[in-house]
């Protein structure tokens, strides 16, 4: 058995390797988050691999995380914009950046959000790309670049700064501190340049970025789409073999890193008996007790292919009509971005189709599509992967996708069966699913109906197989690599 990266083989070589530095991580969200529960101040820890990878790591270098406020109580807990986390182990400093309503818009809402990820995303949505957006999202990387200098001014500093919200983070951070070593990770798709070339401030976006250090994506597929932007826009010197690049003097290494989940926690915490309690509870409270599940589970956004995922479920139960009755759809989705209003028509949309599929196909008191609208607790998160005989994933568009590999972590019975978009980072890693194109509604269906006759040793091998794929390539090793890859100067 191949042995896999672990937290503590991580450990061992930020100890190692970052003697002297001060370790900083800088996001567009926080690693924890304070709110109000019943007239309390809560804290919450927040979701993803970023955080699971990053929290140990900073506990264990004492490290300094800076994140965009966002959490209802977070400036009653603060002093001095800051906050010692994790609440009980007080380990390392969270600073908040605090963002007005006005930077909020242009730089989240706007740039980040209406430009950057629909022109990321080969999706067919059209970027809205406003220059008075862009002008505030400069500012607000400038502002989380001044927010990081102050603290690292006089100090040894390795910065890492996380996705397209903050592409120009390094570059405003090296005009106050040339020394900083900077890396970044670009956690969405970077599409083809004929797609990427629309952006008009495509010039400037690429210099901010290539004053990074070290830049990470999960497939090398993107790292090359990025080259060729790099190479197609820019007097700058690629070299391909070593994927690096070198511009005004500067060279940016340019990586493959795909993320992933920590596999052992998620299988420990889906045999816990608390993740068998929300089964039996879950199991009652949605009537599934003798049905096929398949599960859906995303936040509700237009790259997830939600809408295309019922029309599937729609054309199996027209095609196979003796399903009816037999199988239950169920589709977790978390509310998201709602103040954009192609979330809110995304949202309607996909309301109108579930009543209508519903309708369509109803027997007795009996429907195909259950909508979880509720915010479920990680444990139910995992009891649902359990009960799941199939995990629908049907992203038109992805980086990675971390559904996939969490579905596959807590099947530690090596039961159900993943199907998957082919238009998923995680497709390239994850062979053993059912691989399907979301955008064709007969596809779809035929391969929901393979799943569902496949015989138990086949679905066995395959998740067995699929297991020891993210065992090995664990969250560990994302951040690891990284880690190994950061180029200190040699003294
Ligand atoms: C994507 C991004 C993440 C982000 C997540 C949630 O997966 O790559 O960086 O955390 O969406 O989006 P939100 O807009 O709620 O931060």
């Amino acid at each position: 058995m191949i042995r896999a990266w672990s937290k503590r083989t991580v450990l061992d070589l930020v100890r190692d390797k970052f003697s002297g530095y001060l370790f900083v991580v800088v996001s567009n969200r926080q690693p924890y988050i304070y709110k109000f529960v019943k007239g309390r101040i809560e804290c919450m820890k927040g979701p993803g691999g970023v955080i699971t990878a990053l929290d140990p790591v900073m506990c264990e270098l004492k490290g300094l995380w800076v994140a965009s406020g966002s959490g209802e109580a977070d400036r009653l807990v603060a002093r001095d914009s800051k906050v010692r986390v994790p609440p009980q182990e007080e380990s390392y400093t969270l600073k908040y950046v605090w963002l007005t309503k006005e930077e909020n818009l242009g730089f989240y809402y706007g740039f980040s959000n209406q430009a950057l990820w629909p022109l990321m995303h080969l999706v067919y949505v059209r970027p809205q790309i406003k220059e008075e957006d862009w002008q505030v999202y400069k500012k607000v990387n400038k502002k989380f670049a001044q927010s990081v200098y102050k603290e690292v001014k006089d100090k040894k500093a390795i910065v890492f700064f996380q996705d397209y919200h903050l592409a120009l983070g390094s570059l405003y951070l090296k005009e106050l501190k040339p020394d900083a070593i900077t890396l970044f990770f670009w956690h969405i798709p970077w599409p083809p340049y004929d797609v990427f070339r629309i952006l008009p401030q495509r010039v400037e976006f690429l210099k901010g970025l290539l004053s990074y250090d070290l830049l990470g994506f999960h497939i090398r597929y993107f790292g090359n789409n990025f080259l060729e932007a790099v190479a197609s826009e820019l007097e700058a010197k690629v070299n391909k073999e070593n994927s690096s690049v070198t511009f005004q003097s500067h060279t940016s290494l340019v990586r493959a890193y795909p993320i992933s989940v920590d596999f052992e926690g998620i299988s420990q915490k889906a045999k816990s008996l608390e993740v068998e309690k929300a089964m039996r509870s879950l199991k009652e409270d949605f009537s599934l007790e003798g049905k096929k599940i398949i599960v859906g589970l995303d936040r509700i956004d237009y790259t997830k292919g939600i809408i295309e995922r019922i029309l599937g479920v729609d054309k199996l139960l027209e095609l196979y009509p003796s399903l009816k009755g037999k199988i239950v759809f169920v589709q977790v989705g978390e509310i998201s971005r709602i103040h954009l209003s192609q979330y809110k028509k995304l949202n309607d949309e996909i309301n109108a189709l579930v009543e209508e599929v519903n309708f369509r196909h109803r027997k007795g008191s009996w429907r195909p599509i259950v909508f979880v609208r509720r915010h479920l607790s990680f444990s139910e998160l995992l009891a649902f992967y359990r009960l799941a005989d199939i995990c629908l994933v049907t992203s038109l568009h992805d980086g990675m996708n971390l559904v996939a590999k969490e579905f596959v972590s807590s099947q530690v019975e090596e039961r159900g069966v993943l199907v998957l978009s082919k238009f998923t980072g995680a497709a390239r890693q994850l062979k053993e699913a059912l691989i399907v194109n979301p955008y064709s509604r007969e596809e779809v269906a035929l391969v929901l109906y393979r799943a569902l006759s496949m015989r138990e040793e086949e679905i066995k091998e395959r998740m067995r197989r699929l297991r020891q794929s993210v065992r090995v390539n664990n969250i560990w090793k994302w951040i690891g690599k990284i880690i190994a890859d950061i180029p200190l100067p040699k003294f």
